[in-house]
């Protein structure tokens, strides 16, 4: 049942605030990150961490390859299951091989799994369905709570996906003696406001809705981040071209001028992801050249941005994982506003499976 929205997706979207309280109960706790999942002695011998995965839970995993180095001070690199199976890589058994999956049933995610188990690795999934193939072949799992995910373009999946990670970073680094008690004071405080970022206003909706019009046409998209803000720049251009069939790219801001920058003009649409909390002067510098290109700016900060053709205002800037969650429900939203009035299948989107269990 859509509960009187107009599309799964719509739903899914709104539901974020709560699950991601659901996703966080009884696992952030004043003191520090509890997983009843996993054993005390789980990241023993631990010195690396692998990541693999597909499409956003992809995205997912980028995002927490910054906050497993940043907050637990652990090596951790991604890579995209269907390039890990073939690519003979080299493992060593001091790595934990981490997989992230919505539907737990991913050809390509299982089969990079079995492989890093027949080369000994200990493995951990991240998944929103309990007993799925991907659940059953890992030594441990830690479920995401967002619930049934109807919408081919994954919402509430990425979101509680990308806070797992950051809870298991900051569990991680707890094991691990590397998290300084006002870091981990920081963390736990953030998170614990991360439920009222994900809260979409009637305002915001109605914004995105009017200036959806804007961008119907034209060459395509840009999604601009740093840091974390690219793979939400990857994510965000991911849903629009899901469900709008438009193009777009997610590109990190500081690359722009090693190329794309050639594409800049008024029917080059550049999102751009401004957070205050996090590199802010490298990114408004990054947008102020694609400008001076006149590429229509569509800007996403707190921080007021003279320059932008568009300016959505975001209210939580006291932490990059607020301001993270925050663009994220803009970025969807955006997406969901441009394909409503393209006239598409929402939840249905052409050529798209929810669930891809063929290589
Ligand atoms: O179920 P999974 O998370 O393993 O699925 C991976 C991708 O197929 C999935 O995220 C896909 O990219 C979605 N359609 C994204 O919206």
């Amino acid at each position: 049942q859509k509960d009187g929205y107009r599309f799964f997706m719509e739903k899914e979207i709104y539901e974020q605030s709560r699950v991601m309280s659901e996703t966080m109960m009884g696992r952030v706790l004043d003191k520090g990150i509890e997983f009843e999942e996993l054993s005390n002695d789980f990241f023993n011998g631990i010195n690396a961490i692998k990541i693999c995965a597909c499409g956003t839970s992809y995205h997912s995993a980028l995002a927490a390859a910054y906050l497993f180095e940043r907050i637990a001070k652990i090596r951790c690199d991604v890579e995209i299951a269907s390039e890990f199976r073939y690519k003979e890589p080299l493992l060593t058994q001091d790595t934990l091989f981490i997989t992230i999956s919505q539907s737990g049933e991913t050809a390509d995610t299982l089969e990079a799994l079995k492989m890093a188990k027949g080369a000994g690795l200990k493995s951990l999934s991240i998944c929103n369905v309990d007993n799925s193939s991907i659940v059953r072949e890992s030594d441990a799992a830690i479920l995401t709570r967002a619930g049934i995910e109807k919408g081919v373009a994954s919402t509430k999946a990425f979101a509680t996906q990308t806070m797992v990670l950051w809870m298991l970073a900051l569990y991680v680094g707890q094991q691990k003696n590397s998290v300084p008690t006002e870091l981990l004071a920081r963390e736990i405080n953030a998170m614990l406001h991360t439920p009222k970022a994900l809260i979409v206003t009637d305002t915001l909706h109605t914004k995105l809705h009017r200036l959806s019009k804007r961008y119907l046409h034209g060459h395509g998209f840009f999604f601009i981040g740093r840091d974390i803000f690219y793979p939400l720049a990857l994510e965000g251009a991911l849903k629009l071209k899901e469900i709008s069939y438009l193009h777009a790219e997610g590109y990190p801001a500081g690359e722009m001028k090693h190329g794309p920058i050639a594409l800049a003009d008024s029917e080059l649409f550049t999102i751009a992801l401004m957070p205050k909390s996090m590199h802010y002067e490298k990114i408004k510098s990054n947008v102020e050249e694609l400008s001076a290109r006149d590429a229509t700016i569509c800007a996403i900060s707190s921080v007021p941005f003279d320059l932008a053709d568009d300016f959505i205002k975001t209210q939580y800037d006291s932490h990059p994982m607020l301001e993270f969650f925050e663009m994220m429900v803009v970025t969807q939203l955006l997406a969901l506003e441009i394909s409503v009035r393209l006239g598409n299948d929402v939840d249905m989107p052409r050529n798209l499976a929810k669930s891809v269990t063929v290589e």
